[in-house]
């Protein structure tokens, strides 16, 4: 009885970003509960051969998040979906007064606006529909509290935090669920160079359960906001960070 909660059973979901460390992890939990999957970003050849990997029920489709005709062209091609993982997303690392417009808007047009203009694209499509659904926001503690040096992220995440909050409300009438998934640091090939240095290091110290995150770490939580599991949860922002954001002042 428990586990058929978690079956994702006759569900199809879109991963934005699934060419990505996490999207990829992502698309691979929800294919293994039973969902079929879009995969989605611009590296098609990336998502194409995690598509062919996965096998039935797997399929890859090009998007650039920043461009409201990709959205609705990959949206179409996918066919109505009814979990929607919006995890694209970008940073841009510097101090802040180094920071250009250029800068902040290449963030926020990726990690704000396209998860915007993707969830109100694929909400419309099941309100149309009559059918409810899950969306579930990539965010990040960074949305939380503060990273340094990377103001237009920070910034992003908060307001995709906000967003969802607005989008829970707006949708419940539909019986459309969105929710926020607030990662802590994450081991990935792309930062185990810095973690590994001696500031890396005095980053995890400061984490209560004194590791990094892995992408295992948001299976149970991605597959719990995806799932009949979380039938009553909508507007959360679910903070999967070992304690680093409550840790003490
Ligand atoms: N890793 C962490 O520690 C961590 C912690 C908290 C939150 N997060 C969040 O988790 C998400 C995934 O992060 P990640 O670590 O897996 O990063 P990643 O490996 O760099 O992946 C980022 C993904 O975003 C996609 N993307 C970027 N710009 C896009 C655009 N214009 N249109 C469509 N797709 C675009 C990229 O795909 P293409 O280049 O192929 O388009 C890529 O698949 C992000 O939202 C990030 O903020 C990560």
């Amino acid at each position: 009885m428990t586990a058929s909660l978690f079956s994702l059973e006759g569900s199809r979901a879109f991963v934005t970003g699934a060419s990505g460390q996490l999207g990829a992890h992502f698309a691979r939990v929800l294919h293994a509960a039973g969902a079929e999957v879009v995969l989605a970003a611009r590296r098609v050849e990336t998502i194409a051969a995690l598509a062919a990997e996965l096998g039935a029920g797997a399929s890859a489709v090009a998007l650039d998040v920043t461009d409201e005709a990709s959205i609705k062209a990959a949206l179409d091609a996918a066919g109505l979906c009814d979990i929607i993982v919006n995890n694209a997303g970008v940073a841009v690392s510097k101090p802040v007064l180094q920071q250009t417009a250029a800068d902040w808007d290449s963030v926020l047009e990726v990690n704000l606006r396209g998860c915007f203009l993707v969830a109100t694209e694929a909400a419309r499509r099941l309100v149309a529909a009559k059918r409810g659904g899950s969306i579930i926001n990539i965010a990040s503690i960074g949305g939380l509290r503060i990273l340094q040096g990377v103001a237009g992220y920070t910034a992003s995440k908060a307001g995709l935090v906000q967003l969802t909050r607005q989008m829970a409300v707006e949708l419940a009438r539909y019986g459309i669920r969105v929710n926020a998934l607030c990662p802590g640091y994450v081991a990935t090939p792309i930062n185990a160079e810095f973690f590994a240095s001696e500031a890396g290091q005095a980053v995890v110290r400061r984490v209560p359960q004194r590791r990094l995150g892995t992408p295992e770490d948001l299976t149970g939580p991605l597959l719990l906001l995806a799932s009949p599991a979380g039938a009553h949860m909508t507007g959360a922002a679910l903070v999967v960070d070992g304690g680093h954001s409550v840790n003490p002042l």
